[in-house]
């Protein structure tokens, strides 16, 4: 079996998580095509509330959100970190045509595929739309957009993307992000809010079982991609909220005892019976942990934005002077 350069990082790291004292892998490889679509699903289903949240505060706020992000009407590039499907983007981005604000859309995405269709897609929505796709990794394209232009820039991290991180590496992202750009550029980041744990466990433990698929499928794309032998049934999917820290984590959990062998890596992992894998964290935040996190990254708060349940906030942000 012949290793591609995404699988070889992806070989890497799974070695080296699943023959860690305690086993993990990482969330980032849980959107190859099927999960990407597993995912699209989970958008959709009301217990995940995220979406509907965000949707609604662009939805009722786009107005408001943009006029604070530029007051003076000048020329504007919307940068987008993570493609998505552009749903919620769409509503900024009629609001920049109904103020008349000459900008430019740049969605920038590891994956050409969900990238260029999206790209696509805005662009059969609306014919005057200026949009770049850009392939390649946030930090490379964003440096490569500084270094050509000028123009005041307003980038968007949206979903609750941040909280896949641990707050540490928050506030590396973060900071990263604070030395590539100028001034007068402007951040908006998705944050989860905490509330009442049944309504975040249910969004990671649903009834369809779409979350589970989306966990398991990270065991699938190793049997494709590396070569393993996990058996799906083999393993539970297992989420946790903890309320004190605002961290839901998942844990795939074996079952039984059991060893899986990585044909194209030529070794084998043991598990024994009940042995986790965690793989992912979603940080809930409150207010004060966002102010902190803008504070230690760089930045100050302009202004939040929350949806009438206050159950998710976006956050507009500013290089602090
Ligand atoms: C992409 N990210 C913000 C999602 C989340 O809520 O952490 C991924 C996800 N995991 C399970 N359901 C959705």
């Amino acid at each position: 079996m012949q290793l591609t350069q995404t699988s070889t990082a992806l070989a890497k790291d799974t070695l080296e998580g699943l023959t860690s004292k305690t086993k993990r892998l990482s969330s980032k490889y849980f959107y190859d095509e099927s999960g990407s679509k597993i995912f699209q699903q989970i958008m959709r289903m009301p217990e995940y509330y995220l979406t509907d949240c965000e949707y609604e505060i662009f939805y009722k706020q786009a107005h408001s959100i943009i006029g604070k992000a530029n007051p003076d009407k000048i020329a504007l590039e919307i940068i987008e970190l993570g493609a998505g499907d552009g749903i919620k983007t769409k509503l900024l981005i009629k609001e920049l045509f109904r103020q008349k604000i000459d900008f430019r859309y740049i969605p920038i995405d590891i994956s050409e595929e969900i990238l260029f269709g999206m790209a696509a897609n805005m662009q059969k929505e609306f014919n005057e739309l200026k949009v770049a796709p850009k392939a390649g990794d946030y930090f490379d394209m964003m440096e490569e957009i500084e270094r050509y232009s000028e123009t005041p820039k307003l980038i968007l991290f949206l979903g609750s993307n941040i909280g896949n991180f641990t707050l540490d590496e928050s506030v590396e992202f973060l900071s990263h992000l604070h030395r590539i750009i100028h001034p007068q550029d402007r951040l908006l980041i998705g944050f989860d809010l905490k509330k009442s744990p049944e309504v975040i466990l249910k969004a990671y433990n649903d009834k369809y079982g779409l979350t589970r698929d989306f966990n398991l499928n990270l065991l699938k794309r190793l049997n494709e991609e590396l070569g393993a032998n996990f058996n799906l049934d083999n393993f539970e999917h297992a989420p946790l909220y903890d309320p004190q820290n605002g961290v839901a984590k998942s844990y795939l959990v074996s079952t039984c005892e059991q060893t899986v062998v990585f044909s194209a890596l030529n070794r084998a992992i043991r598990f024994s019976k009940w042995e986790t894998i965690y793989t992912e964290q979603s940080q809930k935040y409150d207010t004060e942990m966002i102010h902190n996190l803008a504070e230690l990254s760089g930045f100050e708060v302009e202004k939040n934005f929350t949806d009438t349940q206050s159950y998710f906030m976006n956050s507009l942000w500013k290089p602090k002077q």
